[in-house]
């Protein structure tokens, strides 16, 4: 290759940074509301069977193929000689900025939330009208222009000084205040029935097929699978990282940060008299007006309230950062712009293309302080994520796999298994073949279904989750929490110890042999 280039510092930088990518609005905004959508516990199921099945093989074919070319997405599809590679791997450089366009807003959002609740700006209100006001105002837009401001700046700095750097500050924090926050929720009095909410799997809820297809795009979305990130960081990993532990252990951090926001969030919402308000709630509503909510009416609401959105902050912005990195990476590899240039460029376009959602909260006058306001005022953006989470994730993400599985084939399974403590076994050739692209594209056309069809699909498929009954936490539910418990933490902190000893081992290497590319 021409030029070096750049890759993680330290393998420890690396698992924050892609944690970074992966901890954000998904697990903290997106997470908690399906889960209080389609049933608490219930959703617990399809969410880990998919996590396991599929998402993480999915993460893995895309660390393959970034790191086996070392490429950005358009460069990376051509280069393995995929069909049409070129214009496939666009939609990894062009479709994160979809993407970014309404992410963005709603880490905007949580900025500003951050400041409201420090200051008690909306205790003693009514929410919603206080969120209304905010889409409203001039602060919508000064906040909106801050984050983005936040990101590009960020990348300015580069893979290792920017990116790293960030996340290891940012990822820890995150993880303290969420535990704090979760310790504050689980000890208010009534936490209980949250817990049971949460935590009780209903038969139910499991058989809902609709909850199946929500859970899919959730893994992609949460694992930011489908959209290029994934190539692009694996880019920057190095062959002497095995790929399947470090998936495996990334995948887990990430889940332990849903699972404990939810923990954070359900116990709190039901103590408070609040679980109706969680049950079936559009994703918008839990965080934007039934927390504040719950942080108005606890106590030290103030304090927790701060500390909750500043971590949501972080890990919105860690993952705006890494939507953000594809098209970087692409005009530097590609047009061989200086990063300064790329992050300016982006950061504007970027900030352009986020201008609608932001206006479309600002101008639109729904019906005055009615439930309408707020289905108005966030129509565009509930399209978009929409459109990208059922559609555009998916299909990417398909194609990864497909590429790895059927184009790359043996380079692409010894390159997966490349320098790993724990390889997989043959079987994987099947599962990437058959399995995995079968699951995702039986998901795909039911949401495509879904989208022209909806209404007589939802006939067809969607039972109504029976009414939430709360009694005393049931031997189920601790089960459950055990289960999902050990399995999230257990996953976590092997991965955290493979970590140290991969950092251990490499050490050693480097003495005896050098560094490698
Ligand atoms: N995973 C992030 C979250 O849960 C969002 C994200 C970052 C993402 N990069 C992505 C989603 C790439 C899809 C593709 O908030």
């Amino acid at each position: 290759m021409a030029t070096q280039r750049e890759t993680w510092r330290t393998h420890t930088g690396m698992m924050f940074a892609m944690i970074g990518t992966e901890v954000g609005l998904g697990n903290i905004w997106r997470f908690p509301y399906l889960c209080g959508k389609y049933g608490g516990g219930s959703f617990l199921v399809p969410y880990m069977v998919l996590l396991v099945g599929v998402a993480i093989f999915g993460m893995m074919c895309e660390w393959v193929i970034g790191r086996s070319t070392r490429r950005e997405p358009m460069g990376a599809f051509q280069k393995i000689g995929f069909p049409f590679g070129r214009d496939i791997g666009a939609w990894g450089v062009i479709g994160p900025f979809f993407l970014y366009s309404y992410y963005i807003v709603i880490t905007a959002w949580v900025l500003f939330f951050i400041v409201a609740s420090a200051a008690g700006l909306y205790f003693g209100e009514n929410t919603e009208d206080f969120f209304l006001g905010f889409l409203g105002s001039k602060w919508v837009f000064v906040a909106h222009a801050a984050a983005v401001a936040f990101t590009s700046l960020v990348l300015s700095f580069g893979v290792q000084k920017g990116i790293e750097r960030a996340c290891k500050v940012m990822i820890p924090s995150l993880f303290v205040l969420l535990i704090i926050v979760a310790v504050r929720s689980l000890t208010l009095p009534g936490a209980r029935e949250g817990v049971e909410f949460y935590m009780r799997p209903r038969w139910a809820g499991i058989a809902n097929a609709e909850a199946w297809l929500a859970a899919l795009g959730q893994v992609f979305f949460t694992l930011s699978l489908g959209m290029g990130a994934m190539i692009i960081y694996g880019s920057y990993m190095r062959k002497s990282w095995g790929i399947p532990l470090n998936a495996f252990a990334c995948s887990f951090g990430n889940t332990s940060a849903s699972i404990l926001a939810g923990f954070a969030i359900f116990p709190a919402a039901f103590a408070l008299n609040l679980g109706g308000a969680v049950e079936g709630k559009e994703a918008v509503g839990l965080t934007f007006l039934v927390l504040p909510e719950v942080f108005g009416t606890m106590p030290a609401g103030r304090l927790f309230g701060g500390l909750f959105f500043l971590l949501l902050a972080f890990g919105a912005l860690s993952s705006a950062i890494s939507i953000q990195e594809p098209s970087i990476a692409w005009m530097k590899d590609e047009l061989r712009w200086p990063r300064r240039k790329s992050a300016l460029l982006t950061g504007v376009v970027l900030w352009l293309m986020g201008l609608p959602f932001v206006i479309n909260g600002f101008v639109t006058h729904g019906a005055a302080g009615g439930s309408a306001g707020i289905g108005e005022k966030l129509a565009l953006l509930i399209k978009m994520d929409k459109v990208i989470n059922y559609l555009g994730l998916p299909l990417l993400a398909l194609i990864a796999i497909l590429a790895v599985g059927w184009v790359m084939k043996e380079k692409g399974f010894a390159e997966l298994n490349r320098n790993a403590r724990i390889k997989i076994g043959r079987w994987v050739k099947p599962w990437l073949r058959y399995v995995v692209p079968v699951l995702v594209l039986l998901v795909l056309v039911a949401n495509l279904l879904e989208q022209f069809f909806g209404d007589t699909y939802k006939e067809l498929v969607g039972a109504e989750l029976p009414g939430f009954e709360s009694v005393g936490i049931t031997p189920l539910t601790v089960i459950t929490i055990i289960v999902v418990c050990g399995i999230v933490w257990g996953g976590a902190i092997g991965g955290f110890l493979t970590v140290v000893g991969v950092e251990r081992r490499k050490a050693r290497e480097a003495q005896s042999r050098g560094a490698d590319g």
